[in-house]
This record gives structure tokens, sequence and C-alpha cells, in this order.
């Protein structure tokens, strides 16, 4: 297990929350999965981008949103003008939850029990980066960084002010459009994402 050790971070920065993290076993997911996938981007970044929880590239390499998904983020916010070493990015859980099946490891959908356990995480997070702009990408993330059970299509592609000085954004999860089957479909959904990341770069 590779668990990075930062003996001297001081308490109350990213660098000792990080660690913190690496160890973490709140929940049983950290049982199984390579290492803990903490958020990454500047401490003081105005804008944070919140996804579902690392694939199996970002478990191997310990960084999020660099698998297939990743890659779909960074072309469709570059192409929006959003600069991504601005943001800090991040997962409503932050562990790789999978199904070995042969040498595969297929995905699984981290349960609402798993999103409350890695809130402490998550709400840490928010805490010391202080994001002005939240943006919640999937129904997950949308479900842990709001108490109300709202609708993913109620809320997607909106600026909704969460106090006075907080502001959350809700989009898909760029994984949702890798798996859409009809090219059509797809097509018109891609085209959303980019909305959504334009109007992003509009708000920040
Ligand atoms: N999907 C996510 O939600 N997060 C990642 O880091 C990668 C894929």
């Amino acid at each position: 297990r590779n668990i990075p050790v930062v003996p001297e971070a001081p308490a109350g920065t990213l660098e000792a929350l990080r660690a913190d993290a690496a160890v973490c076993t709140r929940c049983p997911l950290h049982a199984t999965a390579t290492q803990t996938v903490f958020g990454e981007g500047p401490r003081d970044a105005e804008v944070m981008f919140v996804g579902e929880q690392p694939g199996d590239q970002e478990d191997i390499s310990g960084r999020p949103f660099v698998g297939p998904a990743g890659r779909l983020l960074d072309q469709v916010i570059a192409e929006a003008g959003i600069d991504r070493s601005r943001l800090y990015v991040t997962n409503a859980v932050k562990h790789f939850k999978y199904e070995p099946r042969g040498k595969r490891r297929i995905h699984q959908k981290p349960n609402m029990g798993e999103v409350k356990h890695c809130r402490w995480w998550l709400d840490l997070e928010m805490a010391l980066v202080k994001p002005k702009l939240i943006v919640a990408m999937g129904a997950t993330a949308l479900a842990a960084l709001t108490d109300a059970k709202q609708r993913l299509q109620d809320v997607r592609g909106k600026a909704i002010a969460i106090d006075d000085r907080r502001t959350l954004f809700v989009t898909v999860h760029p994984s949702y459009l890798l798996r859409i089957p009809d090219e059509r479909l797809k097509a018109e959904e891609l085209a959303r994402f980019r909305e959504d990341m334009a109007k992003i770069q509009r708000l920040m």
C-alpha cells in the first residue's frame, strides 16, 4: 500500500488533511482500494469541482480525474476557457469501489452510507479551500453537497445560492456522457455539458 507520509505538515493545512485521509478507515472501501484519492488544486481555489469517486486509473495513480472521464472533462473545460490548474478537483468519495471480474475491476456506485462517511473529508476540504463556486458533477456529488433530495434534472445548469458567499452549480458527470450508446443523444448531451461549462466560466 502506497501511504504517503507527510509528518511535518502543519495542522489545518490541506497537506495535513491529505495525510490524514491517506490512512482513512472510516468505511470499508479503504480495504480494497489501492490508495485514497484526495482532492487536488490550489489551496485558495475559487472554484471546486466535485465528482463521484475515483475510477480504476485514479485509484492506481492517486490523482482525481485522470482516466477517460477526466480526459473528457479536461477537453470540455479547456474549450470553455477554464484553466484546470486554477480549480480544486475532488470527489464525494475518496476510495475506488469496484467488483473484481477476472482481471478487470468494474466500477460500483458508492451507496449513501459511504457518501455520508466520506463527507467528513469533503466538508474539511471545503472549509479549508473556501471556494465561492462549487460544481457538482452528477447525482452522487449533488447528494453529498446538499441534504435535500433534489433531482439532478431539476437543478441542472443553474447557479443556486448556498449562502451569501457560495454558489452551487449542478451538471452531469462526464462518465455519464461516455456511457451514452446512442450517438445522436450523446452529441446532444455533450453540447449541454459544454453549455454548462461555458456558464461556469462566466460565473468564475
Ligand atoms: N469519476 C469520478 O467521479 N472521479 C474521478 O476522479 C474519476 C472518475
